[in-house]
């Protein structure tokens, strides 16, 4: 059975909290909401409860989480050593959208990386997540709260079509304020590497640390959840740059959803038309609602119009091409 917590981020009730925060001190499975995206938290110490998150999302073995804590010298005992280009980042981003890679210490399981002698760390901001953590009174270990390979949920209903069932607890906290995940940044090499793009831009982070390399090396991935099928909604889906989305047209036995951006209502042509947002904040903070919402009006293919790279664009283009699959209209 999962029980279902409400807390209002403005206002939370500590003893209802305290519920969800027995639960994972007890190695048990919890959702709970970031400013990001929802996270599926488990004891970061505790390989057995760590094991469990793999399981309830069917996620691939070799795909590591993110470690999950409420005070920024937490991170001491999580990792060797802090680089010295962490300063900087830690006193602007955290709490916040960014999560840094650095050596793993011998207290967090290897599971946590998936075997890996690093392991990625992010002090969350959202008030919810954040008193979570500090009552659980251990970091937590947590992957975005979808079955794997389905669109990152933003509002607890969408975690609850995932894994009801599946987990001990699920927090509803309202919706997510950025919607796509954290800036993913490697700092267990130098020059460090950007291995997700996140509402913390890469000319943000050059600007606080100087020059940083934009993708991950060749030969295998460094991040190994980005080669795995991600944000994938039932519906096909094709990206579509901005000229090129007066060219979507309707197809016969077809419905055909249009998630539409910077283009006006009579350019385009389809079944479903939902808005991505008027700028590139409320794109990234619907993306993963709209996907959804695509399927539950009954599309069958997606064409979603992506918008200029730069700054948050980047990020937001990661998503939709990887919802894509790399297809492009
Ligand atoms: O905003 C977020 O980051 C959300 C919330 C819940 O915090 N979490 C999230 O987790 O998106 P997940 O598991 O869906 O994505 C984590 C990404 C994956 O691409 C994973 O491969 C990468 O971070 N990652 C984690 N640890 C890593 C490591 N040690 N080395 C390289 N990549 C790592
Ligand atoms: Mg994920």
């Amino acid at each position: 059975m999962t029980k279902i917590i409400k807390i209002n981020p403005y206002d939370i009730d500590e003893e209802s909290l305290m519920e969800a925060a027995d639960v994972i001190k007890h190695g048990g499975l919890c959702a709970f909401p970031t400013e990001t995206v929802y996270g599926l938290g488990a004891n970061a110490y505790d390989m057995e409860a760590v094991q469990k998150i793999f399981k309830a999302k069917g996620r691939p073995q070799d795909n590591p989480l993110i470690v999950h804590i409420s005070r920024a010298e937490d991170v001491y005992p999580i990792v060797k050593r802090v680089p010295e280009k962490a300063h900087p980042l830690m006193e602007r981003f955290w709490g916040g959208p960014l999560t840094l890679i650095m050596e793993r210490s011998g207290k967090v399981p290897p599971v946590v990386s998936a075997g890996l002698c690093t392991v990625a760390v992010r002090l969350v901001a959202h008030p919810v997540a954040n008193a979570l953590i500090r009552l659980a009174g251990v970091p937590v270990a947590a992957p975005s709260a979808n079955i794997s390979g389905r669109p990152s949920p933003t509002i607890a209903r969408h975690v609850i079509e995932d894994l009801n069932g599946r987990v001990d607890c699920i927090i509803d906290g309202g919706s997510c304020m950025y919607g796509i995940e954290s800036t993913v940044l490697d700092l267990s090499v130098d020059p460090p590497v950007l291995l997700r793009p996140g509402a913390i831009t890469s000319e943000e982070i050059e600007e606080a640390i100087g020059r940083i390399s934009l993708k991950a090396g060749d030969g295998a991935p460094k991040s190994p959840g980005m080669k795995y099928t991600h944000y994938s909604p039932k519906a096909t889906v094709f990206a579509v740059e901005i000229d090129r989305a007066n060219k979507v047209s309707k197809l016969s036995g077809k419905r055909v959803g249009i998630l539409s951006y910077g283009v006006s209502k009579d350019e385009i042509c389809g079944d479903i038309v939902l808005s991505a947002g008027k700028n590139i904040r409320e794109y990234a903070a619907c993306l993963f609602y709209n996907l959804r919402e695509f399927d539950s009006l009954g599309a069958d293919v997606i064409y979603a119009v992506l918008p200029p790279s730069g700054g948050m664009g980047d990020a937001v283009r990661n998503r939709v091409i990887k919802a894509a699959g790399g297809k492009f209209l």
